[in-house]
């Protein structure tokens, strides 16, 4: 069946965020004296920040109370949110801008699913906040990928059965999330490495060489 929409996961697929998530937790963790590289990180993808937090702990030698928890993951999210500062519409790239206008221009309906709850201010920062048809992010969900709530949600916003959706993904939890809410996949970077997409792509443009996407 062709596809009606497409939801997009936003870190890493629609701009590079992905590598401010990594530079900010990496200064928390050498902080912290946990080792923490970009293989690990990898484990971080779509998964929500304080289980982000729980993963890089798994190599902490020591307890840390709720409360302790909270104000690490404060901290990280502070930085982060320095690097998302400077950030403006130079850092959405030609070809992801120019291939969401083309999809856009095919008559799909265009959506974000992100686990962030910092999606709104990250798709200001690039000059995306009026141009997807719903926004599905961290601060309308209770579970992150990969569970598929997220996409469910985004599905339910534009009105389009799941198996309609494509999903686009860099994020194995997030691929696994997109089939857990019925819908085909399309990856990118390591979820595309680790082959876990419907269509496992070299790159964002070629999201226009699918042929259930056709103009
Ligand atoms: C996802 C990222 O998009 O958002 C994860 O892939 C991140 O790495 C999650 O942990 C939550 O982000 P935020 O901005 O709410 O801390
Ligand atoms: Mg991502």
């Amino acid at each position: 069946m062709d596809f009606k929409a497409i939801i997009f996961d936003l870190d890493g697929v629609i701009c590079f965020t992905d590598e401010y998530h990594y530079q900010a937790w990496k200064a928390m963790a050498d902080e912290l004296g946990v080792y923490f590289d970009r293989k690990i990180n990898n484990r971080l993808r779509g998964v929500s920040r304080m289980e982000s937090l729980d993963i890089i702990l798994e190599r902490y030698d020591g307890e840390l109370s709720a409360d302790e928890k909270s104000s690490l993951a404060e901290k990280k999210n502070e930085l982060y949110r320095k690097y998302l500062e400077n950030m403006s519409s130079k850092d959405l790239s030609e070809e992801v801008k120019s291939s969401l206008l083309e999809l856009h221009r095919r008559g799909y309906k265009l959506a974000i699913g992100s686990s962030s709850k910092n999606t709104p201010f990250i798709l200001n920062q690039i000059g995306l906040s009026d141009f997807f048809d719903a926004v599905s992010d961290g601060n309308n969900i209770r579970r992150s990928k990969p569970d598929p709530e997220v996409f469910l949600k985004a599905s339910e916003m534009l009105s389009i059965p799941p198996e309609e959706c494509l999903v686009v993904e860099d994020a194995v939890s997030g691929a696994k999330a997109g089939h857990a809410g019925g819908m085909k996949v399309a990856c990118l970077g390591d979820a595309s490495k680790a082959k876990a997409g419907d269509y496992n792509l070299k790159g964002f443009s070629d999201l226009l060489d699918i042929p259930a996407l056709s103009a």
